[in-house]
């Protein structure tokens, strides 16, 4: 299968050259060039493709009691009525009431068999499986009125659209622990287009609510499940520990405002493994807070494993660090990731005000097809969550890796905007190879970066192209000693 895969993508890519080389006389030496590196990059192994599925990388999974509970009710005996029409939020609440009592036996199943599951916002409890058959539909009310209003979080000091407070998400945990959310690829429908509608004009009383967020808890496993039209965010975790995302579908409009997929905020030992997402804004967001808050609250996002993903984001980018990264984000692996029909496919946001850092990030193994921008830094991300902020916070960023990657239908390789008074340093990129519709020459923007390169066409700006053999860097960072084997 990866090899298959890996021939297929370079074949695509081949033609595509080939098709505009009949086309464009002009770019003629630079595509024969590619080509070239192409078959080199296959020859030598160096763009894998995508592993088997019983090559599972997640492996935190020692916090689960078990997956398969001893005891499970069906939502049915709660008096729920599968008719799309009948709010159930009252039958979702007693449900998990009467579950909170099997914690110490084992945990309990939350049963939700195939029907239309209209509800409105309701709370898991530990020690929980909420699982869903294959055709069990759970849709969100379309009235705000069943989405209670609750505080920021601490280390945002506001809601994400409005200042003040937010809808709570459809799916609640708060302090919880072992707690999985699965199904035969039962779905978790938002009904998002009535929040994307208030959003749009202006409308909104309070933040938009997520599907599923889970707070302050450990050992979470989201699987086998199909999450549409989020009003906002799909997965939102924030300050967690041990949480796996395996083998979901995640998918909203492509104009639909600023909905993101799986979002990791301020939580370590995260995995998340064949996953397909296409939504309107970032298909995965690596987050820790936001300015003077999240300076505050200080808990970073860290030991991140990211693999064999299908990312697509319309609006924004398919693999996004920060903008609200305050409380840092560092030690991030993200491997085998295929980035389609996208704005941009990997971006690193900051902005000065921000403080914290992101750094020791390694990406590995990509493609990318029809990508408008492949490789964005930014420093000028200039929202700030109110204006008490400390201009002198200034973000690092650093000991950025990005090797093995070939584009196709790439307008431009890469925009790369530090901060004039501190620049991003130790980015490294390797074995890279874009097909870009832009002047070859005019395919990179940089300022206010550093960092080395090997093998990357086109060529980057000068700024990055200090020799690899002097980039320890680098190579420190793609061998640390101890945490490949602990991811
Ligand atoms: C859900 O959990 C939150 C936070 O713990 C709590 O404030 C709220 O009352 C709970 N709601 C229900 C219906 O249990
Ligand atoms: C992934 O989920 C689908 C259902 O959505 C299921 O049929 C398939 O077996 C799952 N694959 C693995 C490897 O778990
Ligand atoms: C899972 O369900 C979604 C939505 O119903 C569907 O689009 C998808 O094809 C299903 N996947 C599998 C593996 O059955
Ligand atoms: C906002 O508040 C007003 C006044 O209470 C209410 O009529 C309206 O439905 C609310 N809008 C939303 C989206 O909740
Ligand atoms: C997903 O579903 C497949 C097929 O039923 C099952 O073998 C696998 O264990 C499930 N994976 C997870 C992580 O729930
Ligand atoms: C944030 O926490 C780290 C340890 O996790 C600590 O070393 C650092 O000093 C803290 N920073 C602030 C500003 O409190
Ligand atoms: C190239 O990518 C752009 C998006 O950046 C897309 O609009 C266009 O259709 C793609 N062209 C081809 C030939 O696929
Ligand atoms: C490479 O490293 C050597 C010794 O550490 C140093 O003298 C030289 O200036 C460096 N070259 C570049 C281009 O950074």
């Amino acid at each position: 299968m990866l090899i298959i895969r890996s021939v297929i993508a370079i074949l695509c890519l081949c033609y595509c050259c080939l098709q505009t080389l009949l086309e464009e006389e002009a770019h003629e030496e630079a595509i024969f060039l590619q080509i070239a590196q192409l078959l080199l990059l296959a020859l030598s192994g160096g763009v894998k493709g995508i592993r088997g599925e019983s090559d599972w990388q997640c492996k935190y999974s020692t916090g689960f009691s078990s997956t398969v509970r001893p005891h499970s009710v069906s939502i049915l005996e709660f008096g729920a009525k599968g008719d799309g029409k009948t709010v159930n939020t009252l039958a979702f609440q007693n449900a998990i009431f009467y579950l909170r009592s099997f914690a110490d036996k084992g945990g309990a199943q939350l049963y939700v068999p195939p029907g239309r599951w209209l509800t409105g916002s309701f709370n898991l409890t530990s020690h929980l499986t909420l699982f869903l058959e294959r055709d069990a539909i759970i849709l969100a009310s379309q009235d705000s009125s069943h989405w209670p209003v609750i505080e920021p979080l601490p280390s945002y000091g506001r809601g994400i659209d409005l200042p003040g407070g937010r809808h709570r998400s459809l799916i609640n945990g708060y302090e919880l622990k072992d707690v999985v959310i699965t199904g035969d690829n039962g779905t978790i429908d938002g009904q998002g287009a009535v929040w994307w509608e208030w959003f749009n004009s202006h409308s909104l009383n309070y933040s938009r609510p997520h599907l599923v967020e889970l707070e302050s808890s450990n050992d979470i496993l989201i699987s086998n499940l199909t999450f549409l039209n989020s009003p906002a965010w799909n997965i939102h975790t924030f300050y967690c520990s041990n949480v796996q995302v395996q083998n979901i579908t995640v998918r909203a409009p492509s104009d639909s405002p600023y909905t993101n997929g799986i979002v990791p905020d301020s939580c370590s030992d995260v995995c998340i493994e064949a996953c397909h997402i296409s939504v309107g804004y970032d298909a995965i967001a690596l987050k820790s807070g936001w300015d003077e808050y999240g300076i505050a609250y200080n808990r970073s996002t860290s030991n991140v494993h990211i693999n064999r993903v299908n990312l697509q984001s319309s609006a924004g980018s398919a693999l996004a660090f920060g903008s609200e990264m305050s409380g840092g984000i560092s030690i991030i692996y993200a491997e085998q990731l295929h980035i389609f029909n996208s704005f941009s496919g990997i971006k690193i946001k900051t902005t000065r005000g921000r403080g914290g850092y992101i750094k020791d990030i390694v990406i590995s193994d990509i493609v990318m097809e029809n990508v408008h921008v492949a490789l964005e830094l930014t420093g000028q991300c200039e929202d700030h969550p109110d204006d008490h902020f400390d201009p002198d916070a200034f973000p690092i960023i650093s000991g950025i890796t990005l090797k093995n990657m070939i584009g196709s239908n790439i307008t431009l390789a890469g925009n790369l905007i530090g901060i004039h008074q501190a620049p991003f340093t130790a980015i490294c990129l390797s074995d890279i190879s874009l097909s870009v519709t832009s002047e070859p020459s005019s395919s990179w923007v940089c300022s206010d970066v550093f960092g080395f390169s090997k093998s990357v066409f086109p060529e980057p700006c000068s700024d990055l192209q200090a020799p690899y053999s002097n980039s320890s860097l680098c190579l420190s960072l793609l061998y640390p000693t101890g945490h490949a084997e602990a991811l």
